[in-house]
């Protein structure tokens, strides 16, 4: 029988899916399910600065309201002020509670402050990892690429002489040069990076002229992004890649590994079909090892990988595009 026991940011996982940050960890009752249906790990929803921010705004209103006519009522009443990320980081600690499986703690904050104080206290509670949410869509024309990635890593720089947990940057796609990027995160001393988020992306209703941000679940071809860049990057970075988005079946989960990923991280096929569906991807990677005499993941981590090409990169590359101008060139003749 096949042992998948796996590690993660030196983390010791049972194997290697991992459940994505996302609404299913706002109860701790799924996150109990999820470990129960067999996760190697699992990332808790992430604390929003901005939630935090917008809750105080609303609960200052509400305080306020009446507050010119009935100005001496308020001496009525003991100083109410918003918990700010108490009521988050105590669920976190509930969860920690709940189950044995590695929790990561997941942050998405404003300023390079909040991000310290936040991770500090998300770290306080218990959760063997941080993984910090870098969710930024660059609306500021003004702004070069540049100094977006220098805010990013001043940012985590910060977190990581505060923090000493093990630490993974959740990162978008859509830089320049993504290896590049991965290499400097290595240089400010973190341990991992989940490639890759993927952005609420708007919609238009053109009947009722309307912009809607309604949330899309992901589709199996857009695992084909965070597959090119894990097999690009494996072997060639100090870091973890945990692989992201459009991770469906257990299938997917084998090719991420074969790729070079350490874990595979999913939300959406959860969405689909349920906490349960869990249980088949981890039995699917198994029974697929045994398939092919794998007794550890070690075995065939990143055999796919552009290692395969010598290390040569370039070579991963140009062979595929290569083969895909071959292939079109017999299916226009035939
Ligand atoms: C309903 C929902 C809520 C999410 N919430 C978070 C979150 O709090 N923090 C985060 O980093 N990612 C969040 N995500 C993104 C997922 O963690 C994941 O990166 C993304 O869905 C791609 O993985 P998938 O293709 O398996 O869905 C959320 C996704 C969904 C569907």
């Amino acid at each position: 029988m096949a042992d998948l026991s796996t590690k993660y940011m030196g983390l010791e996982l049972k194997n290697p899916v991992v459940v994505a940050a996302s609404a299913l960890s706002s109860k701790v009752d799924n996150i109990v399910a999820a470990e129960e249906a067999g996760a190697g790990a699992l990332v808790i929803r992430s604390l929003f600065e901005e939630q935090i921010r917008h809750e105080i705004g609303q609960l200052d209103e509400a305080l306020s309201q009446g507050a010119e006519s009935y100005a001496e009522a308020l001496s009525y009443f003991p100083a109410i002020s918003h918990g700010e990320a108490k009521e988050h980081l105590f669920w976190v600690e509930r969860s920690r509670a709940a189950t044995q499986m590695p929790l990561i703690g997941s942050l998405n904050a404003v300023s390079q402050g909040s991000w310290v104080k936040y991770a500090k206290q998300l770290a306080d509670t218990g959760v063997n990892a941080l993984e910090l949410n870098y969710y930024s869509v660059e609306a500021d024309m003004n702004r070069a690429g540049a100094d977006v990635e220098k805010a990013m890593l001043d940012i985590v720089a910060s977190v990581r002489q505060e923090v000493s947990l093990p630490i993974a940057v959740k990162i978008s796609p859509f830089y320049t040069s993504v290896g590049n990027l991965i290499q400097q995160l290595e240089g400010v001393g973190v341990n991992g990076v989940v490639m890759f988020n993927r952005f609420l992306q708007p919609e238009i209703d053109p009947d009722r002229e309307e912009v809607l941000h309604e949330m899309t679940y992901s589709t199996a071809a857009e695992m084909r992004v965070p597959l090119r860049w894990i097999a690009l990057l494996y072997g060639r970075t100090g870091l973890d890649m945990a692989a992201n988005t459009g991770v469906m079946e257990a299938r997917d989960v084998v090719k991420c590994l074969l790729a070079g990923a350490s874990v595979v991280q999913v939300a959406s096929t959860l969405f689909r079909n349920g906490i349960g569906h869990l249980t088949s991807l981890v039995s699917g990677v198994s029974e697929w090892m045994d398939g092919h005499n794998y007794t550890k993941v070690a075995d065939f981590q990143g055999t796919l990988s552009q290692a395969k090409f010598e290390g040569n990169p370039v070579m991963y590359e140009r062979a595929q595009y290569l083969d895909f101008l071959m292939s079109r060139q017999r299916w226009v003749k035939s």
